[in-house]
């Protein structure tokens, strides 16, 4: 698989490349697009295309490996067999769909080392959501609930995205979501029905994530960088504002339901739109936190990298394994001959 993706790699480095893309070509591809036909590993595609996706697609699976820490953080202290099995799985989860999404970016001609390369230098991007910290055990209900509803809402829209890998990864992914996302509203549910500490805790829960939730969907439409090209090439089919808007009209009256309130003086129901109208988002924090001053940026970043070099004989271990096992394959050949 490695070696595959290398060589496509290098077949790649020069058709992604070309000095001017042929209008034909672009055209062709644009009218498939056009017509939601799924453009499939060995197709043409445009360079930017390629790039805007491998960007994409890894940024969601490094945000998949780096969220599996704050919630990691409490498999050892959950408070019952049956929530620890559950968020076992949530997190064992959340590492699959890492792998799934590294595998998606490997068909675009992009190495898994090349990506794990960019994650652990810190240059690239994840979601701005891992950088927070988790307090108490609410914490995971407020996750569940709201970080992979978030995730949900963003999801259910790529099931349907041009690039056929993609596309096809997120099916799976968004049935995993849904059982995320329950298990962290029952939490809730939970806690808010039970005493009055642990209701205090369950709103504290919300009063923190609630924020760094909204601003997972990124930047407001008017200063996305990528939004327009993506939506014409269909990698996105919602703009950022009306997921996000989407996602506050869901989960408004779900908190509602619990006996929370929301940390936002400004939230309301707007009866004549159908929407519920919320503050300003506080974008200066969320642009700190994406340059890496988050509260745990710096420790998410050196946990994934000790990670890596701890598990660095498991992989060598694999490596030789299918060597041998490639070896033994061809020995009754060589017997026979
Ligand atoms: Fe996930
Ligand atoms: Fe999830």
């Amino acid at each position: 698989m490695y070696t595959q993706a290398l060589n496509q790699q290098d077949g790649v480095a020069t058709q992604a490349t070309p000095a001017s893309e042929d209008a034909g070509a672009v055209a062709r591809f644009e009218a498939r697009v056009a017509a939601e036909d799924k453009i499939e590993p060995n197709d043409w595609m445009p360079a930017a295309y390629r790039r805007t996706l491998v960007r994409q697609i890894s940024q969601h699976a490094h945000s998949e490996i780096i969220g599996m820490q704050p919630e990691g953080n409490w498999i050892t202290r959950a408070p019952s067999l049956r929530r620890k099995a559950a968020l076992l799985a949530k997190v064992q989860d959340e590492g699959g769909h890492g792998l799934y999404l590294y595998a998606a970016a490997e068909t675009l001609g992009v190495s898994r080392e090349e990506l794990y390369a960019q994650l652990l230098s810190g240059k690239a991007k994840y979601s701005s959501i891992f950088n927070y910290p988790t307090l108490t055990w609410a914490d995971i209900g407020a996750i569940g609930w709201l970080v992979d509803g978030a995730a949900i809402m963003n999801q259910i829209p790529l099931c349907r995205t041009s690039y056929g890998p993609y596309a096809r990864a997120m099916i799976r992914v968004c049935k995993e979501e849904s059982f995320h996302q329950r298990q962290g509203y029952e939490i809730m549910l939970t806690l808010s029905r039970g005493t009055a500490e642990q209701k205090a805790m369950a709103q504290d829960a919300l009063d923190r994530w609630w924020w760094p939730s909204l601003m997972m969907f990124g930047p407001p439409d008017g200063e996305s960088q990528h939004s327009d090209q993506s939506m014409r090439w269909k990698i996105k089919r919602f703009t950022n504002d009306d997921l996000r808007q989407q996602f506050v009209d869901a989960t408004v009256p779900q908190g509602h339901h619990l006996g929370l309130t929301f940390p936002d003086p400004e939230l309301r129901f707007d009866a004549e739109g159908g929407h519920w109208r919320f503050g300003a988002i506080d974008w200066a924090e969320f642009k700190a936190v994406l340059a890496g001053n988050g509260p745990c940026n710096r420790q998410r970043l050196k946990t994934r990298r000790n990670a890596h070099e701890s598990g660095a004989w498991v992989r060598e271990a694999a490596l030789a394994h299918a060597a041998k096992r490639r070896a033994r394959a061809a020995q009754p050949a060589r017997a026979a001959e």
